[in-house]
């Protein structure tokens, strides 16, 4: 899971920094990002596109990870974003991130929620079912604007992951239908309003998918669609987005092919498909989300206690846990961690890493050999960076974690640790 300059003297780095280090500095647990690791990836998408010379967008998926300074790197890198709620279009916002770049998913937006991305010109809202059409409409007449938008349409495709995170499977709350026809319904009346430009298709299938199948499937039938939408409504699609949804690696177990080569794959069906059916090739967005923050991030903890059943189970306990990645107790997601103190030891034992919350199942990882760890040991879990501290919660009222950014052996703080004035900030007393 490492590479190997990640490791120097037994002891992890992180963008040059040792992670003990890190710890020092900022305490834990603590969420650190490698910026390189984020630019890498979103370079290696763009690069796929060029080769190709497909017209693209890189559109980040801002729910894996959040925060100024990701909209900052990402405004650097030249990338869009998919915001789906207010709070992260005035976290975009604060940032400085493009306005035009943003592209606005949800099903089930706020009228407050489109006030403020047509008063900020978000590039694109992404429509995802007939109240919303209407809602924009009416919100465009008020602010007597136009906007970009695109149709979300399921198609009808089960990608291969867990239920709580397939999106475009036909029985879903995403989009509209295009087997009963609510997608042309919608196309109809999209066209009809003049406040609104009709962009493109969008799809989302699922997320953390290995095989390329599914994409293949929605790429085609989203070019039936267009075809299907040029032939009997004479309206041309400029852009297909795709979604996101491509696996990353989180333990030896998993062997997804690359992030941009499932891309490389929906580029080429594409092709074929467009080829095939006399029709011009739309410009290709992507949403990736987890391939861009995931392997770019990882969580650093103490170890505290442990507790041994003799012949059943050793565990040692971490200072942070559900709460800062509801992943394993959420879908049962399996996750590698190393002693970022003493990567390598003659002396290893199996062991399960709890962590510190009130629930007998906030278990982080379940059975791995590690080195033997005393309390003070630091305990890296890597491949965090996505669905981390983004569905971080207060449960037990703990603070959530700091997050750093690291590059070029500099580290920075991008949020600070939550403090316990902060968890009762929003308190107010009951008049007794
Ligand atoms: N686009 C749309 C419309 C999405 O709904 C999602 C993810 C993405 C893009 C990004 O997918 P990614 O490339 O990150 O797989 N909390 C779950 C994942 C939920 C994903 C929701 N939608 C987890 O921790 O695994």
């Amino acid at each position: 899971m490492l590479e190997k300059n990640e490791i120097q003297d037994n002891q992890l780095v992180i963008g040059g920094i040792k992670a003990t280090d890190l710890v020092k500095q900022y305490g834990t647990p603590l969420q650190v990002f490698d910026v390189s690791k984020i630019r890498n990836q979103i370079r290696a998408f763009k690069r796929v596109f060029e080769e190709n010379q497909i017209d693209y967008a890189v559109s980040y998926a801002s729910k894996a990870f959040a925060c100024i300074a990701m909209y900052q790197i990402l405004a650097e890198e030249d990338a869009h974003v998919d915001i789906v709620s207010g709070g992260e279009l005035y976290t975009a916002i604060q940032a400085g991130f493009p306005m035009d770049h943003v592209s606005f998913h949800g099903n089930n937006k706020s009228l407050a929620e489109l006030e403020m991305a047509v008063k900020h010109q978000a590039g694109m809202i992404i429509l995802d079912n007939f109240h919303e059409l209407d809602l924009l409409n009416q919100v465009l007449e008020e602010q007597d604007a136009t906007a970009n938008v695109m149709l979300r349409v399921s198609p009808a495709v089960s990608a291969h992951t867990h239920e709580f995170i397939q999106t475009g499977q036909q029985d879903s709350k995403f989009g509209f239908d295009i087997l009963t026809g609510q997608a042309d319904e919608a196309l109809e009346k999209v066209l009809a309003s003049s406040r609104m430009q009709l962009k493109g298709v969008h799809s989302h299938i699922g997320s953390q998918i290995f095989e390329t199948d599914g994409f293949k499937i929605e790429t085609e039938k989203l070019v039936n669609l267009i075809k299907h939408w040029q032939a009997d409504f004479g309206f041309t699609t400029d852009i297909i987005n795709v979604g996101g949804g491509f696996g990353i690696k989180y333990t030896d177990a998993d062997h997804p092919i690359r992030p941009e080569d499932f891309v490389q794959q929906i580029l080429t069906t594409l092709q074929a498909e467009t080829k095939r059916q006399a029709i011009k090739t739309p410009a290709v967005w992507i949403e990736p989300g987890r391939s861009i923050a995931g392997p770019a991030g990882l969580s650093l903890y103490t170890v505290g206690s442990e507790k041994t059943i003799p012949e059943i189970r050793k565990y040692i306990a971490v200072d942070g846990g559900m709460g800062d990645n509801i992943r394993p107790a959420l879908y049962g997601a399996d996750y590698d961690a190393v002693v970022a103190n003493r990567v390598e030891s003659d002396e290893q034992e199996l062991v399960t890493i709890a962590g510190k919350y009130c629930e007998s199942g906030d278990i982080l990882i379940k059975d791995i050999e590690l080195p033997v760890t005393k309390p003070g040991d630091i305990i890296a879990v890597l491949a965090t960076g996505a669905y981390g501290y983004s569905m971080a919660s207060n449960y037990n009222r703990n603070p959530r974690p700091a997050v750093v950014f690291v590059e070029n052996g500099k580290s920075q703080i991008a949020v600070e640790r939550e403090s316990d004035a902060d968890l009762v900030r929003l308190d107010r007393k009951f008049e007794l």
